[in-house]
């Protein structure tokens, strides 16, 4: 293939979009500023885990398809950049602008020398209207050229699930293009179906629509899980209530879509928590009523909790308890725990007085630098709930899905289980140990 590309910011999007570009023979460099992160991915190591994300880069960096460098000179021999640095929250939760504004000057001082045309995508998270009153007029200002004449800007965001990176990124379920120009969609719109041979459902529109698009697609998802987690809370109220059922009959429903509404302790990762605030900012400063969005966020922020609250009522204090956590990825098949509900519900614990051990299959080094000796982090599930009162599921990994209740009885001080992401079947378990689930009566 013929395609040459950068992409800027080489953290989950903008490294995967590099890995998979560059395993179907797309050449191209990334660069990132950070210099130490630059020295691993030459060296094929590529700091998070991600399946098969390791492999793919030790293959590109081997074959030379993917360059990597923290200096942009190398932006010049490329036709297209690709805009991939994170968009952090502001302490008021809105959308902080500093590192795509200052990738966009980088990015404006080459297209100021280049001859050739441009084209810059914006992959980034932006709020609506942020590419056409900062990114454009910013490259005009300091390249004196002409966007959509000179060289061009396409919004292109990107709906990655981690766990799933490679493969999303390999088989999307859509590919959103926003822009006013349409020879610049068409040039995005080239490398595409050449990268895929048949282009994915594509939706093209103009700069704002495009970057609305992807907080109305978090904002979504993120209420249908608030919307289930309040309907769960509903479910532990009433007699013989569960939400499993609920939801069962409900999407049985053709209009209603099984997916993510699954109950359990809530949303956390790198993108829900941050992207709802900062829309949540954005419709305030529209003048727009941010209620509904409001409301998803609170049911989240408490979901954690619940638990907590559940364990107080249960052991009246919790001094001296030993609380076993299984799971502290914000998701399985990551390591990632960014905003995970496993923080929230460790530091309530702790500040109850409860000690705490736990185990996640991937997480157990981040969790190690993020709490330190606050809390044993353990080997293994069997030596995390050895000798514990209570133990607690947090995130859905695969391995504890075969731990049986014999088991749990077996190591346990007090053979006492929350299941935070319905893991286990209900029945059987709440027959053999002490059993509760969300969304399942047990409150009453
Ligand atoms: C999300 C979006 O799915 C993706 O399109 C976007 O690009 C980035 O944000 P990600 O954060 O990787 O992806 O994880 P996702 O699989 O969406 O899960 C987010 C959180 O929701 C996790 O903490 C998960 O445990 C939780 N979740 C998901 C539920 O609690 N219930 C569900 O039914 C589904």
């Amino acid at each position: 293939m013929k395609h040459s590309v950068s992409i800027i910011g080489l953290g989950y999007v903008g490294l995967t979009t590099a890995i998979c570009f560059a395993s179907r023979g797309i050449n191209v460099t990334g660069i990132d500023i950070d210099k130490q992160k630059i020295r691993n991915l030459n060296k094929g190591n590529a700091e998070f885990y991600e399946k098969n994300a390791q492999k793919m880069l030790q293959k590109v960096i081997k074959n030379g398809k993917l360059k990597v460098s923290d200096n942009f000179d190398a932006v010049k021999n490329t036709e297209m950049s690709f805009l991939a640095v994170n968009t952090p929250s502001k302490k008021n939760g809105s959308m902080d602008s500093k590192f795509i504004l200052a990738a966009t000057k980088n990015i404006a001082k080459i297209i100021k020398e280049k001859e050739e045309h441009h084209l810059v995508i914006v992959k980034s998270t932006v709020i609506p209207n942020t590419t056409l009153k900062t990114i454009i007029p910013t490259l005009e200002k300091i390249t004196q050229k002409k966007c959509g004449k000179d060289f061009g800007v396409v919004v292109n965001p990107e709906f990655l699930r981690e766990g799933n990176a490679i493969y999303d990124t390999l088989h999307p379920n859509k590919i959103v293009m926003g822009s006013d120009s349409k020879k610049d969609l068409r040039k995005l719109k080239k490398l595409y179906i050449d990268f895929y041979k048949k282009l994915p459902k594509t939706v093209e529109t103009n700069y704002s629509n495009a970057e609305l698009i992807k907080y109305v697609n978090n904002s979504f998802l993120a209420t249908k899980i608030s919307f289930m987690n309040f309907v769960s809370r509903i479910s532990e109220k009433i007699e013989g209530g569960d939400v499993e059922i609920i939801k069962k009959a409900i999407t049985l429903d053709k209009r209603i879509s099984p997916l993510f509404l699954n109950a359990g302790l809530g949303y956390g990762g790198s993108c829900f928590p941050k992207d709802l605030e900062a829309f949540r900012q954005f419709c305030i400063k529209e003048g727009i009523n941010p209620r509904l969005i409001e409301d998803t966020i609170e049911i989240n922020n408490s979901q954690p909790l619940t638990v907590v609250k559940l364990i107080k009522r249960r052991f009246k204090k919790l001094n001296g308890k030993n609380i076993s956590i299984l799971g502290l990825a914000f998701k399985p098949e990551t390591d990632d725990i960014r905003n995970a509900v496993s923080i929230t519900i460790i530091k309530e614990l702790l500040k109850n007085g409860a000690k705490i051990k736990a185990y996640d299959p991937k997480a157990n080094n981040n969790m190690k630098k993020y709490f330190g000796k606050k809390i044993t982090i353990s080997d293994t599930s069997t030596s995390c709930i050895k000798g514990t009162d209570c133990c607690i599921i947090v995130t859905e990994w695969e391995e504890f899905r075969n731990i049986q209740p014999e088991r749990y009885i077996r190591l346990m001080r007090n053979p006492m289980l929350i299941d935070g992401r319905r893991l286990y079947n209900a029945k059987k378990y709440s027959k053999k140990i002490e059993y509760h689930a969300i969304g399942v009566s047990y409150f009453n």
